[in-house]
């Protein structure tokens, strides 16, 4: 099975919304891969963030791709703004969909507005099954490991058997984990299958965040090469 490639998005969350051009040239000189955004509306999720303007804003000086992980209700809705304001990866959650009907209609509807990637989520308490029908839609899955709402939450173990029911599915695409992922939390992330981690405090509390960064893929990879020849 292709292995896709391990890639760091620190979510943007965690750092100082005051000098957010700054934290976005200081995270990828540190060697992030995606540049995590999470967009919260106050509504499917009780906290509220940013929205487009403010994407708009981080992609005239990012150099990386925008992942845009959309806690909102009406991800159709907004998705054009966002799409036109320059995310990469465009995500919304499995729980708005109930039918695979409405989740392939979401997904096409996302893609219409010309987003490049398109992703869909699920908080912990979403079974994986739930998105069984639709994977060879999907370019990204993300497993949320923490109640989507607030960074800095204690990581759920318990969601790993996600990743390792795609990757045993023979699924391909890109899986990411978001919620109190860092140095300590990576390695079983990475060794049930996941390849894209986001981390908000773990990267932006660090006193040394390109270090923090290079540990952190360092250990994913050497978790998923195991993982590799555990199985070979
Ligand atoms: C939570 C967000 C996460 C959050 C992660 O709803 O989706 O992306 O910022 O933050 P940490 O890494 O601090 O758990
Ligand atoms: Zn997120």
């Amino acid at each position: 099975m292709p292995i896709p490639p391990t890639l760091i998005s620190p979510s943007l969350l965690a750092s100082d919304f005051a000098k957010l051009g700054d934290e976005v040239r200081r995270v990828e000189a540190a060697g992030a891969d995606w540049l995590h955004i999470d967009v919260m509306d106050g509504h499917f999720v009780p906290n509220l963030t940013i929205g487009a303007p403010v994407v708009e804003s981080l992609a005239r000086v990012a150099s990386r791709p925008l992942d845009v992980h959309l806690m909102i209700s009406e991800p159709l809705r907004y998705a054009r703004d966002f799409v036109k304001a320059g995310a990469h990866v465009l995500t919304f959650h499995a729980e708005l969909a109930p039918t695979p009907a409405r989740q392939r209609e979401m997904l096409k509807g996302l893609r219409g507005e010309g987003a490049p990637l398109v992703g869909i989520a699920l908080n912990p308490p979403c079974a994986i099954e739930h998105i069984a029908d639709v994977l060879d839609d999907v370019d990204l899955v993300l497993v949320m490991s923490v109640h989507a709402g607030f960074g800095g939450q204690k990581f759920m173990p318990e969601v790993l058997s996600k990743v390792r029911w795609l990757r045993e599915r023979g699924y391909v695409g890109h899986i990411e984990m978001d919620g109190g992922i860092g140095e300590k939390t990576i390695a079983q992330c990475a060794e049930a299958g996941t390849n894209v981690f986001v981390a908000g405090s773990a990267v932006f509390g660090s006193s040394d965040m390109p270090g923090t960064i290079a540990r952190m893929r360092e250990t994913a990879r050497a978790a998923q090469t195991k993982e590799l020849h555990a199985k070979s």
